[in-house]
């Protein structure tokens, strides 16, 4: 090679590397991406090549240089310069108060600036930048020497190899949080899953886990993340920014990640406004964090306030109230829903989790108990993040009791004893009874009467088992029999609550077509197929003469809705059922038939958090499909807000405003009904 190639190739390899640290910079530390991601990929395999060909030109802070390193025997050890403290803790608002006073007093003050930071859940590392180069990193250990896992945070692709600019101190040690964003360690999961892997407990275990990895190549397989929040040694000449905030903007000006969270507040009062807006985004948040941080903001100031043995005087962190906690399994019970799924429920000793006592757990089906493997007597941990449903994250395995036998489901229903089923491909395991089973046609009742359904006020799960018990009805059509001295001679009844019961039962009398397929309880049948059938044939007896190939041709309606529709109408005992629901006098208004249909049409749909089967623009593009608008806000205009994982402000506005709410299975089973 003459030396106007050399030369020529040099100068590639730094453009590329040039450009690449750039967009990496956009990408992680202002998160303003600039250049698609093919592209990134294009320009890392170009560089990567070019460094193949010409190995001479190959340096340690090369963006190709991140993984490669070979595994090690062990960590070496590595004393910190300057101590790694950690922080004291608040946990309500008196400790809060006197942290504040504390401060003021011995600065003789009466107000302060304080830096307000999210207090990242993850772990501690230190990183020396010499000239600008990363060369070493360091865990905080026991805060006076750490680990040396170098080669494992060179593989984190936000950390720089090399600081940006040219006003960089020839020393510097940044130190901050390494963490995992809760979004991909779903989809960490969701890969440990399907590979058949051991499932990760929490994001923090997992981050400090993949970073304590001896072979680099396993922690560059982990979604690990870092920001700064301070610094540790310094060159002395550099000249330092006065504030804590300023040497923040600073370490971002210099290549390094920074959270957006992070702002100057004044006095107590501004730490409450922090901690109480932080606490209302926590769940929107793209990470966990467990509290919020306060460091007063000066420099000088924080000097005249010193140390006491492993914390600062000038900084505290105030907690939230945990979202995971231990607790024991008493028992796993099994519950029977209406259409006769058998659910596994754990039967929790009482935690206080999350703001609130949990006490049941469900498990949903056999093979999410089996894939846990959670066994009666044993200690687990309870989740219970934002508004999300509480669940069992883990068992902790060592606190097993001895011989504990592993879950089974009942091969019988333990409500009626009928023989259980599970369908091939399916993960539920259903009671065979149909409405037969006390538990089904009891659930059967309670569906028929709800809100969406026929809307009778007042009868609600107590009222119809009592029914039941009394055996005053065995079906909905017992409900139009009833007698006013039958109903007030039940327990807490009395002739005012019979009589309004009555009146209630009148009163849905009248109804939608719409309405009342829906509170009929066919499987597969929710509020919007049952609109759909409603529509396309506008009468019940051409639904229930349909075939059911003519069930087939409505749009939206898939093979197995139109059996299970089919089926319902070919059973005698529904028939009969239907006949006397008429009889007693429901009715509804005649409808015109429509042919071109689309199910969701006018309703609005705003979509939140993640969704762990599909992604957002997925699940937007099937709504849309149906007819849905699927809008970005929420408003009194929404019909309904879709909560993923980590729903936030707009999961809140929507409680707010008291709309219809649905989980990612309720999604999930609205699909399904149409796609
Ligand atoms: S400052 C001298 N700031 O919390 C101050 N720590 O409980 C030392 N942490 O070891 C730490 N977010 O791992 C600081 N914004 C933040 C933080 C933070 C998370 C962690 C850090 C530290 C631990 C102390």
């Amino acid at each position: 090679m003459t030396e106007l190639d050399s030369a020529r190739v040099a100068e590639r390899i730094a453009d590329l590397r040039a450009d690449i640290n750039r967009h990496n910079y956009h990408y992680y530390v202002l998160d303003a991406p600039t250049v698609p991601d093919a592209e990134y990929d294009r320009l890392l395999r170009e560089l990567s090549t070019l460094e193949k060909d010409y190995p001479q030109f190959v340096s340690a802070d090369s963006p190709t240089q991140r993984v490669g390193a070979k595994p090690v025997d062990s960590f070496k050890q590595v004393r910190h310069s300057v101590r790694m403290l950690s922080l004291d803790n608040a946990f309500d608002e008196n400790e809060l108060f006197s942290f504040d006073k504390r401060v003021r007093d011995k600065l003789s003050l009466n107000e302060l600036a304080y830096a307000a930071e999210t207090k990242l859940d993850g772990l501690a590392i230190s990183l020396l930048y010499k000239r600008g180069e990363l060369v070493q990193a360091a865990t905080r250990g026991d805060g006076s020497s750490g680990e040396d896992v170098t080669l494992n945070v060179r593989t984190i692709k936000s950390i720089p190899l090399r600081l940006v600019g040219d006003d960089y101190p020839e020393l510097l040690e940044a130190r901050g949080e390494v963490f995992i964003n809760k979004r991909d360690f779903a989809a960490l999961n969701e890969k440990q899953s399907a590979l058949g892997e051991k499932i990760f407990a929490n994001p923090r275990n997992t981050a400090a886990g993949s970073l304590r990895q001896l072979d680099p190549k396993l922690t560059a397989e982990r979604p690990l993340r870092f920001y700064a929040y301070g610094i540790g040694q310094i060159s002395s000449t550099q000249t330092m920014p006065s504030m804590h905030t300023a040497l923040l903007i600073q370490l971002k000006n210099w290549g390094l990640p920074v959270s957006p969270e992070t702002k100057c507040v004044h006095g107590i009062q501004g730490c409450l406004q922090y901690y109480a807006d932080i606490a209302a985004r926590r769940a929107a948040l793209p990470y966990e964090i467990d509290g919020v941080v306060f460091k007063v903001n000066d420099f000088a100031q924080q000097e005249k306030l010193g140390y006491v043995s492993r914390a600062p005087r000038w900084a505290v962190a105030y907690k939230f109230p945990p979202e995971e906690e231990l607790t024991v399994v008493k028992n796993i019970d099994i519950q029977v829903g209406r259409t006769g799924a058998l659910t596994p429920v754990a039967r929790l000793e009482p935690v206080f989790v999350g703001g609130v006592t949990v006490t049941n757990a469900t498990l949903h089906n056999e093979d999410e108990v089996r894939r846990k493997d959670v066994r009666a007597g044993d200690t687990v941990i309870i989740r219970r993040a934002g508004d999300v449903i509480p669940e069992i994250v883990a068992v902790v395995k060592d606190k097993r009791p001895a011989n504990s036998p592993e879950f089974i489901m009942p091969e019988r229903c333990p409500v009626c004893a009928s023989a259980t089923v599970k369908m091939e491909g399916e993960a539920v395991t259903r009671c065979t009874a149909g409405l037969f089973c006390p538990a089904q046609a009891s659930q059967a009742i309670i569906h028929f009467a709800s809100r969406r359904a026929m809307d009778i006020e007042g009868l609600g799960e107590k009222l119809v088992e009592q029914l039941f018990e009394a055996e005053l009805v065995q079906n909905v059509a017992d409900l139009y029999q009833l007698k006013l001295q039958q109903v007030a001679a039940l327990e807490r009844m009395g002739e005012k609550s019979a009589g309004n019961l009555l009146a209630a039962l009148e009163n849905s009398k009248r109804t939608e077509l719409e309405r009342f397929l829906y509170a009929l309880g066919i499987r597969e049948v929710g509020e919007a197929t049952a609109r759909t059938l409603a529509r396309h044939f506008g009468s019940l007896d051409r639904i229930r003469t349909a075939t059911q190939e003519m069930l087939e041709e409505v749009p939206d309606i898939g093979p197995v809705a139109a059996k299970n529709i089919n089926g319902f109408f070919r059973e005698e005992h529904n028939n009969l059922i239907i006949e006397r629901l008429l009889a007693y006098g429901i009715n509804w208004p005649a409808l015109e038939t429509k042919s071109e249909f689309l199910p969701l049409q006018g309703r609005t749909f705003v979509l939140t958090g993640t969704l762990a089967s599909m992604s957002r623009d997925e699940a937007k593009q099937k709504l849309q499909q149906l007819g849905a608008k699927v809008s970005g806000s929420v408003s009194k205009k929404t019909d309904y807000v879709i909560a993923g994982e980590a729903a936030g402000s707009k999961l809140t506005r929507a409680q707010e405003l008291g709309l219809k709410v649905l989980d990612e299975a309720g999604l999930v089973q609205l699909l399904q009904e149409y796609l």
